[in-house]
């Protein structure tokens, strides 16, 4: 479908925006165009050039993934932190970035290791203190950088009054939107710049590729995310982009059921004797649900709990698992888990973790799309087993 599709709901969008019937062949499905070069009629006139610049895969996919986000640009890349590397073209040396005291380890240590050492200074805020966030905006600041919900204690942070933040004082306001799916949450509708998705997650949903986007309304921001792409080599490939929009298209029904599995999931986790905490944004015990309700049309499958269990027996429990699968990442149709103090935040000094709640009793779950008793069972299963 090439017309307009904003006035269509979301999953028409995401199954139609930006395909069409091929003229010559009839068939249905964007083609992988396996080129690297591009023929010119004459030099400079070209449809598409070079498949690090402008491949043909490129466009049908970021026509859909602009539309699931409600957004009018979109760029692919690499990867989310592919991702998070072009917003390099929007900054130069002497610029501060703020972001909060809790991002995911790869964008902290991007910014801290790489950014920092090219003279961009990097400045972390506890984000749910507005005030701090005024403070921290000096006359330098030219990027606010916002992760929520946050990974792995989702905290959420309040979209609008950050992105009037970096509004007032004429900074970009980024948002990593993985945790949330473009489906629950789209920032740029609450006044952010930037919106930023490590599409190996929710997006790409089957842990079988690797990719990222940039989504926009500006169109300046655009094209220096286009160049930086270009410049940077964080392009994606063909099949990627294929696999990447084939997925797009079950979004809806994916985050639907990876959210309604999470609320099964969580409150029965809440009611069991080995839990302390169930750290889910959709239940009511969640520190910020009403702030959660009014910016995320729901939850997604993501959730963090903490056991009444000491360090071996929370490390017997994730490995005994028969549904859910003891790995790093998130987002995908098969349940995962996984062990932030010795996996995902391992580097992190075991202090500096306990002060921000990342206690060795901490386990976060990626809730997938099975059948909701298998998955419950499974935990029921798990439980049983150290509880004896
Ligand atoms: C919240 C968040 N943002 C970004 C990334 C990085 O994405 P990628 O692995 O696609 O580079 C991750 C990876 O785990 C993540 O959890």
């Amino acid at each position: 479908m090439t017309h307009d599709t904003s006035a269509l709901g979301p999953s028409t969008r995401a199954i139609h925006a930006g395909t069409r019937i091929d003229p010559q062949t009839g068939a249905t499905v964007e083609p992988i165009y396996q080129c690297s070069v591009y023929a010119q009629t004459r030099p400079g006139e070209f449809i598409n050039d070079y498949g690090r610049s402008m491949s043909a895969n490129f466009k049908p996919l970021e026509v859909a993934l602009a539309a699931v986000e409600e957004a009018d640009h979109a760029v692919v890349v690499s990867s989310g932190v592919g991702a998070m590397t072009c917003l390099l073209g929007l900054l130069k040396s002497g610029d501060r970035l703020v972001m909060p005291i809790d991002v995911y380890g790869g964008t902290y240590r991007l910014f801290k290791e790489y950014f920092e050492n090219f003279g961009i200074e990097i400045v972390q805020v506890d984000m749910t203190d507005l005030a701090a966030v005024e403070a921290a905006m000096t006359a330098n600041a030219r990027m606010l950088y916002i992760e929520t919900p946050t990974n792995p204690l989702l905290v959420i942070y309040d979209l609008r009054a950050l992105a009037d933040i970096a509004k007032k004082h004429n900074a970009t306001s980024v948002v990593d939107n993985t945790f949330a799916s473009p489906y629950f949450q789209k920032p740029l509708n609450h006044g952010i710049d930037v919106v930023l998705h490590s599409c190996s997650k929710y997006l790409g949903g089957h842990s079988d590729i690797v990719g990222g986007s940039l989504m926009t309304n500006d169109l300046d921001t655009r094209t220096a995310l286009d160049h930086a792409r270009k410049s940077f080599g964080v392009h994606a490939d063909p099949f990627t982009m294929f696999l990447l929009r084939r997925s797009i298209k079950t979004l809806p029904v994916r985050m639907e059921r990876h959210q309604s599995n999470a609320m099964a999931v969580a409150q029965y986790l809440e009611s069991h004797k080995l839990v302390t905490k169930v750290i889910y944004p959709g239940l009511p015990s969640h520190p910020q649900h009403e702030l959660a309700k009014k910016q995320m049309s729901g939850f997604a499958g993501m959730m963090s709990v903490y056991f009444d269990l000491p360090f071996e027996p929370t490390k017997t429990l994730i490995s005994s698992f028969d549904v859910f699968t003891l790995a790093e990442s998130l987002g995908a149709v098969e349940s995962l888990v996984e062990h932030p103090s010795s996996m995902t935040h391992a580097k992190i000094p075991a202090d500096v973790r306990e002060k921000h709640g990342l206690t060795d009793g901490l386990v976060r779950f990626s809730i997938g799309i099975e059948d909701v008793d298998d998955i419950i069972a499974d935990l029921d299963r798990a439980l049983a087993k150290v509880a004896k």
